[in-house]
């Protein structure tokens, strides 16, 4: 199969989630409210399964499959970056007044879902081709922006849903990769240096 329909393929399962999210606000019963959660923790998943390929592929070694989940790493984010919006238009259309949502700005879990959003919105936009050959080693420095953008999006979770299991839940995978990458770095620390 060819490479564009490989791709094309895969954002409409990507957006699969979406259309059905907007299909059932439009026709089913829905409240936009109701749709807050699933836009939010998709945004969310997405987000980590772009971050857990490079940690893994590190401890592990870089071997077929993890050479193919880091070249739809990019696809990944852009795509949590979709839901993240799309999680902004049902809140848009909760509130249903620009008003409403100034006075709900205050509140910190609100303010912080719109720092992460805004976090998300340099990676995303620099996420094409031509701006990774431009920026050249500025451009992952800006891409790290993701982690803090994760890290305040899960504190938003917790703070919005009164509980941290779910959001700790989501965060513990990546948490493992970690510790792994830090393991398997230490290692070869020592390696090198008992060489030297
Ligand atoms: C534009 C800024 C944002 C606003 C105004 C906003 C607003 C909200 C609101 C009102 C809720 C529902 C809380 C409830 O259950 O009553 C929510 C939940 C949530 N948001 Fe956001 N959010 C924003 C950005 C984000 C971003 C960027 C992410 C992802 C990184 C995110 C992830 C989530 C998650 C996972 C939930 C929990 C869903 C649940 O279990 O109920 N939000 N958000």
């Amino acid at each position: 199969m060819k490479n564009h329909v490989i791709k094309g393929l895969f954002w409409l399962l990507l957006s699969f989630p979406a259309i059905l999210m907007v299909r059932s606000f439009l026709q089913d019963d829905v409240l936009a409210m109701d749709m807050l959660h699933p836009s939010g923790e998709t945004a969310v998943r997405l987000m980590i399964l772009a971050m857990l390929p490079g940690p893994l592929s590190e401890f592990f070694g870089l071997n077929r499959f993890f050479k193919g989940w880091l070249k739809i790493r990019r696809n990944l984010g852009v795509a949590a970056f979709g839901y993240a919006m799309l999680h902004l238009i049902f809140y848009i259309f909760d509130m249903n007044s620009v008003v409403a949502m100034l006075e709900e700005f205050t509140i910190p879990g609100i303010w912080m879902g719109w720092l992460s959003l805004l976090l998300m919105l340099l990676p995303a936009l620099i996420s094409f081709d031509f701006a990774m050959r431009r920026l050249g080693r500025s451009w992952k420095n800006i891409q790290r922006l993701v982690y803090p953008a994760l890290i305040i999006g899960l504190v938003h979770w917790i703070l919005l849903d009164w509980a941290w299991q779910p959001a700790m839940v989501h965060l513990a995978p990546l948490m493992i990769v970690w510790i792994l990458r830090y393991i398997g770095r230490r290692r070869r620390h020592r390696t090198q240096r008992s060489m030297t």
